[in-house]
Formats: C-alpha cells, sequence, structure tokens
C-alpha cells in the first residue's frame, strides 16, 4: 500500500471527509498538512455523522494515528473541544500527534480576521473568520507562536508580550476593537496547553521513521486547488498550500515519499465566499433568474450544499472541466474520486464545461489574468442526464445507467486522469471502484 496524497480539486467541500474515511483502515497513520479549522470534513457511518474540523479523519480506526502536521494552524481551544465532542461519541482521540512546530491561532487573529474581511466591504473574501490568514501571516512574517511555545509557561508569556506589543496599538488604533493583556491570553491559552502536552511530538521524524519501517501514510488535503494560496483565485483563496504539494512542506516528507495522488472531484461544482466561479448558477437574491437560478437553487436543494463550518448556503454551479484539467495537472493526480453523481440524478440534461470565452478569445485552459476569469463566458456542451433513475445503491460501473457511465467516461476525457472512485451517497458503503489499485 502506497503513501497517498488526498486533496480537494475544486473549492472545497468535495466529499474530503467521506473518501479519507472510506480508505483510512487500509493507512497507519493519517496526516493533516495545512489549514485549521476553516475545514469541515462530514465522515457518515450508517446514522452517525461526524463533521470534522481539525482532527484527521482517519481518527475512527484504531489502527490508524492521526497526526496534524506541522503546516497546519491549530486552535487550540477548537481542538481541545472537538476532542471532548468526538470522546463523547466514543471515538477515542488518545493515538493524536500533535507537531511541535505547527502555529498557533491566538484570539487577536481571529478579531483581525473579522474586521479585515469588514475593511474590505463588498470585495470581502468571504473567509470563515477562524483566524486562518492572520495566524499563516504571522508565520511568514516570523513573530508566529507555535505548538513548543506552550510547552513552556516562560517562553509563552515573552512571545505573547511581544506579539500584544505590535497587535493591540493595531486593534485599537486602525480597528477600534478590544485589547488584550498578556494575563488575558495566557489564562485562557495555558489550560489548554496541560491538556494538549501528551500529544504534541516531534511528527516529521515520527512520519519519516514510519516511512523507513513501511508504514502505510494518507495526507488529507483540506481546502482543496482553486483555494490553494498559490495556484488558486488569489486573493480569493485560503493561506496554505493546499495542492498535492503543500503534503511535503506540512509534514516533513520528502517529495518521494509519494506515489497516489487522488484527487476528489465533485460532480458539478460549489464554492463558499467570494471570488469568481465560471459556472454558477446564480441564486435569485444574488441575481439569477430563470433557468440558472432554477439549476442553482435545485442543486443545493438536492445536494445539500450549507457549509459544515460556518452553515453558508454554498455557491452552485456545472462541473468545469477546465478547473478539473488544470487541477490534475497542479496536483499530479493518479486517481480521481467522483462524488455526489447521486445529485446529478434529478436534471434531465446536464451541462459540462469545456472551456471559457472572452472578448472573442476561447481559453481550455485556466487564464493568465484572473480578470479574465471573473468575466470569462463558459462553453457547455449539453448531455443527456439519467433522470429519475436512482443510482445510491450502484456498487459497480456497470450496474449505472448507460448516460452515468458515459457522463463519467467523458469527464475522464475531458480531464486527463483516471475517475477509479464513484460515490453515489454519503455512507461509506455508496461508492464504487473502478480500477481501483
Ligand atoms: P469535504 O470538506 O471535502 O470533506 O466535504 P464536506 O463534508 O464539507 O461536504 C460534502 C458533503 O457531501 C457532506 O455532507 C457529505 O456527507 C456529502 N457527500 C459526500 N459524498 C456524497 C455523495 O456521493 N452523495 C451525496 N449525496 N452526498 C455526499
Ligand atoms: P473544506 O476542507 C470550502 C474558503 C472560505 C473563503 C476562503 C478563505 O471543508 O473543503 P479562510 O477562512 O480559509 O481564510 O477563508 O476559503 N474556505 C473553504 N471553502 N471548504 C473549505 O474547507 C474551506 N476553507 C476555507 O469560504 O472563501
Ligand atoms: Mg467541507
Amino acid at each position: 500500500m502506497p503513501s497517498t496524497v488526498l486533496v480537494g480539486t475544486q473549492w472545497g467541500d468535495e466529499g474530503k471527509g467521506k473518501i479519507t474515511d472510506l480508505i483510512a483502515s487500509d493507512y497507519d497513520y493519517v496526516v493533516r498538512f495545512q489549514g485549521g479549522n476553516n475545514a469541515g470534513h462530514t465522515v457518515v457511518h450508517g446514522d452517525t455523522k461526524l463533521a470534522l474540523h481539525l482532527m484527521p479523519s482517519g481518527v475512527m480506526y484504531e489502527n490508524c494515528i492521526p497526526v496534524i502536521g506541522n503546516g497546519v494552524v491549530v486552535d487550540p481551544g477548537a481542538l481541545v473541544k472537538e476532542i471532548v465532542v468526538l470522546q463523547t461519541q466514543g471515538i477515542s482521540c488518545e493515538r493524536l500527534k500533535i507537531s511541535c512546530n505547527a502555529h498557533i491561532i491566538m484570539p487577536y487573529h481571529k478579531d483581525l480576521d473579522g474586521a479585515d474581511e469588514k475593511r474590505l466591504g463588498s470585495n470581502q473574501i468571504g473567509t470563515t473568520k477562524r483566524g486562518i490568514g492572520p495566524c499563516y501571516q504571522d508565520k511568514a512574517a516570523r513573530k508566529g507562536i507555535r505548538v513548543q511555545d506552550l510547552m513552556d509557561e516562560h517562553i509563552f508569556r515573552l512571545k505573547v508580550e511581544t506579539a500584544l506589543s505590535q497587535k493591540n496599538p493595531i486593534l485599537d488604533k486602525i480597528y477600534g476593537l478590544h485589547t488584550y493583556t498578556v494575563d488575558e491570553i495566557c489564562d485562557e491559552y495555558l489550560p489548554f496547553a496541560t491538556i494538549l502536552k501528551p500529544y504534541m511530538a516531534e511528527t516529521t521524524q515520527l512520519l519519516n521513521d514510519a516511512l523507513r519501517a513501511g508504514k502505510n501514510i494518507l495526507f488529507e488535503g483540506a481546502q482543496a486547488t482553486m483555494l490553494d494560496i498559490d495556484h488558486g483565485t488569489y486573493p480569493y483563496v485560503t493561506s496554505s498550500s493546499c495542492s498535492a504539494g503543500g503534503a511535503a512542506a506540512g509534514t516533513g516528507v520528502g517529495p518521494m515519499a509519494f506515489n497516489k495522488v487522488i484527487g476528489i472531484m465533485k460532480a458539478y461544482t460549489t464554492r463558499v465566499g467570494g471570488g469568481p466561479f465560471p459556472t454558477e448558477q446564480l441564486f435569485p437574491e444574488n441575481g439569477g433568474e430563470g433557468e440558472e437560478a432554477a439549476t442553482g437553487e435545485k442543486l443545493c436543494a438536492v445536494g445539500h450544499e450549507y457549509g459544515v463550518t460556518t452553515g453558508r448556503k454554498r455557491r452552485c454551479g456545472w462541473f468545469d472541466a477546465v478547473i478539473g484539467k488544470y487541477a490534475v495537472d497542479v496536483n499530479g493526480l493518479t486517481d480521481i474520486a467522483l462524488t455526489k453523481l447521486d445529485v446529478l440524478s434529478e436534471f434531465e440534461t446536464i451541462k459540462v464545461c469545456v472551456a471559457y470565452e472572452h472578448e472573442g478569445k476561447r481559453y481550455d485552459y485556466l487564464p493568465m489574468q484572473q480578470s479574465v476569469l471573473f468575466h470569462a463566458k463558459p462553453v457547455y456542451e449539453e448531455i443527456p442526464g439519467w433522470y429519475g433513475q436512482d443510482i445510491t445503491e450502484c456498487r459497480t460501473f456497470e450496474e449505472l445507467p448507460a448516460a452515468a457511465q458515459d457522463y463519467i467516461l467523458h469527464l475522464e476525457e475531458l480531464v486527463g486522469a483516471n475517475i477509479t472512485m464513484i460515490s453515489v451517497a454519503p455512507d461509506r458503503e455508496a461508492t464504487i471502484f473502478r480500477n481501483w489499485k
């Protein structure tokens, strides 16, 4: 069993949690390498539905060690809360390991996230307001506070003091917000240190030793390729490297460790927050009318497209093969897991965007300029659906209606990688493996 990276290929919420959980029992370690509790990964086992934010989705399996890598930003309060919730549901978190080099989300990061969004007005990113951007900002500026700093009260106090000498004037003078005292923050955070100390580990060595011992590791991405700080629709992105390349930097294993890269691709597209989205079917409240508004509303209703972390209604649209192809390249995908195919059973015909058009020019690839992507019109192919045929019980490719098989084969051809898993309902059993190795 190889070491595998699993990433989102669109704008998040593709079903990474389901697929990670589905294959996690084959791995000895499941590792988060970026992002924080901005993620919302849903895992469904029968009647039990779990929403994971920071905890790697392999936590359910006793053979599997969940690891929070150095590239993750950790809100200690949120993590402690998640551990408690999982443990009250009978899921042991004892095996969890947290990198000492991961950065900590501080209270002022959350305040600044919200305040900065307000400042941007109609151009706001629509962040989750979990403090993710400001925390990565401090990391890059070499002003961050790390998990290891929680291990020593003296060091933690000093770092908080230094941080507040800069943050308090910003909070007060620029945003007119509440400022903090060192004691206030230490009183809140040091008790978390006591709870989290047993989980803190030298995860880079742990993972490299595991690789040497022939163990299998699954690197679980959060967010997605189009939200990647470098490769996404900047500035409407998150602040981390959510594509496959981030797995090496965010865990401390070399790039040769990975021999499988699975891209999770929804059979249509969704996006939460602002930014360009060429195939969006605008909701009436956002100016959509007629067939477009009806399609958007239907995708949202049938797909239950509401955010796991913030509860926001997700913007919805048709599958975008230009982005699919881009994600295959950026991540070097060896496999695709196509999810939520069942949602398309409600449509008589299905549209797929195969290119964009802007000012008389056709783009078969992602345009170089973001402003072009903002205004580009999708070029659609309209293909027959399998309207009204319930596919949620299908467990082999051959059991799928011919039109659904054709849709899958067509997407494979358009994006240029093999679709080796097809998900037809939220449950782990509702998955078709196809030439899966
Ligand atoms: P993630 O962030 O990529 O892990 O995805 P989310 O959990 O935020 O959103 C995916 C949603 O789709 C969750 O509610 C899943 O339970 C659900 N889901 C996953 N796969 C399927 C599928 O094949 N069909 C349907 N109908 N729902 C699915
Ligand atoms: P999962 O892992 C969908 C979006 C936010 C916003 C942008 C920046 O569940 O797929 P941030 O709080 O990260 O600074 O917000 O990124 N975003 C997500 N959208 N799924 C997610 O995670 C997301 N995490 C962040 O909506 O547009
Ligand atoms: Mg999600």
